[in-house]
């Protein structure tokens, strides 16, 4: 079977390197991909956003299953075009992506059901989310309601704080047209989850948990990111908060959107918040977790290939998940300055060390060669993976793997799954 895999970050690559595991696997591509794909897959250079280029490609190449992996071409409608042209995509059509990529949507899908999320309130005009603000006295998010990279949520203290977010976001507009609405919403607080499952417009399966770390600085301080790092499991979820969320949260938003007319297929990814209230729902995305599908595909046991297609044709029940009972831990290396501005071209060297571990990936991210070396070329450049016996064994052996790569400017937090371990 040929597969092509749409995009080139840190969860590409692991997905990449995971269906490359597939025995029914012929040929594996990745448009683009990075310099850590290059190992597992064909590099095609082709943007992921690229929609006709894409589907080009598919078509000529006779492409038995495309996989996609971010949510811009999913929310462009990749998976409806490459449908339309009779080729198998993975991955939800545009109006599921919705989902993620608007998240006033969400918050009106999730209102409909009465999902526990924070309490919001929807704006289009600068001035009336101002004038909102002004009659808050706790703390508030202010997010853009469009897509930016994971970076467009502001979480606000105060209601001074807010005012300066609302500012960036809808006059001095960082985020482009994604602030053009903005949602104001109460400030959660609690530990924080990823529940990712795959849904087959019907069935609904949920992964194994996972834990990111949005923050860039330690102890969850700076501005968010992409994310920074990610272990799974976690024990932060018992099995009853987790058939709670998938009755309250995840079977009801599928439903909403399937009264919409709407069939949402491909991985449904709930980002939460466990308040002394229960569980709340943060953001939807519409894809993987990046960086969580990096200790998620360690520990997957099951064909990926296997997995995908019985999502396609709507026979998730007749699959089971096989999970490697031990613990993974991904630590993110990051560009110095990163989520700001930073530079790329940077050479990284012990990236051969640190895979040489046992039980050690080193998923790329932002890399790229140049030169016949391996170099930085992204604000997240790779994502460093270990499994082991316990959660320490792993967190222990990822830092040292860690520890083993360079390049200038490299920043880690030190304190990926410090929570667990308390
Ligand atoms: P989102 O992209 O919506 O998940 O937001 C990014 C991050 O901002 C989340 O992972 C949380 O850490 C934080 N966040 C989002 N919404 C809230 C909220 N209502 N209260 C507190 N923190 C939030
Ligand atoms: N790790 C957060 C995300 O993928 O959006």
């Amino acid at each position: 079977m040929q597969v092509l895999l749409v995009g080139g970050g840190g969860r590409e690559h692991a997905l990449a390197w995971k269906l490359a595991q597939s025995k029914r696997l012929s040929k594996l591509y990745c448009a683009p991909g990075n310099a850590g794909t290059v190992d597992v897959a064909e590099n095609v250079s082709i943007k992921a956003e690229d929609v006709p280029g894409i589907v080009k490609f598919a078509r000529e190449r006779k492409i038995d299953l495309a996989v996609v992996g971010p949510e811009d071409p999913l929310c462009m409608g990749l998976v409806d075009e490459l449908t339309a042209a009779k080729i198998r995509a993975f991955g939800p059509c545009k109006a599921a992506a919705r989902l993620e990529g608007d998240k006033a949507f969400a918050k009106e899908m999730m209102r409909h059901r009465s999902l526990p999320t924070a309490e919001a309130r929807i704006f289009t005009k600068y001035r009336d989310a101002k004038a909102y603000v002004a009659t808050r006295d706790a703390g508030v998010v202010v997010k853009a309601a469009g897509l930016a990279k994971g970076k467009g949520v502001i979480v606000c203290d105060d209601p001074p704080a807010a005012l300066i977010a609302l500012e960036r976001v809808m006059v001095a507009k960082e985020f482009g047209d994604a602030g053009d609405t903005v949602i104001v919403e109460e400030k959660l607080t609690g530990p924080e989850v990823s529940v990712l499952a795959f849904v087959d417009g019907h069935n609904i399966y949920v992964m194994e948990n996972a834990q990111d770390h949005k923050p860039i600085g330690e102890g969850d301080t700076g501005p968010n990111t992409g994310g920074m790092g990610a272990y799974s499991p976690t024990t932060l979820l018992d099995d009853k908060t987790l058939r709670q969320i998938e009755a309250e949260i995840l079977v009801p938003i599928i439903d909403c959107l399937r009264t919409e007319g709407i069939a949402y297929k491909g991985v449904l990814y709930a980002g939460l918040m466990l308040t002394t209230g229960g569980p709340k729902v943060l953001e939807f995305n519409c894809r993987f977790g990046d960086p969580e599908t990096q200790p998620l595909m360690m520990r997957l046991k099951t064909d990926l290939v296997d997995v995908f297609e019985a999502v396609i044709d709507e026979k998730l029940d007749g699959i089971t998940l096989d999970w490697d009972q031990r613990a993974s831990v991904c630590v993110v290396m990051a560009s110095g300055g990163y989520p700001g501005d930073y530079q790329s071209g940077k050479p990284m060297t012990g990236l051969a060390d640190a895979n040489a571990m046992p039980d050690v990936v080193v998923f790329h991210a932002g890399s790229r060669m140049m030169g016949g070396q391996v170099v930085t070329a992204g604000g997240r450049v790779l994502g460093v993976t270990a499994l082991g016996e316990t959660f320490e064994a792993a967190r222990n052996r990822c830092y040292e793997a860690v520890a083993k790569i360079h390049f200038e400017g490299a920043y880690y937090r030190r304190d990926i799954g410090a929570k667990a371990l308390r």
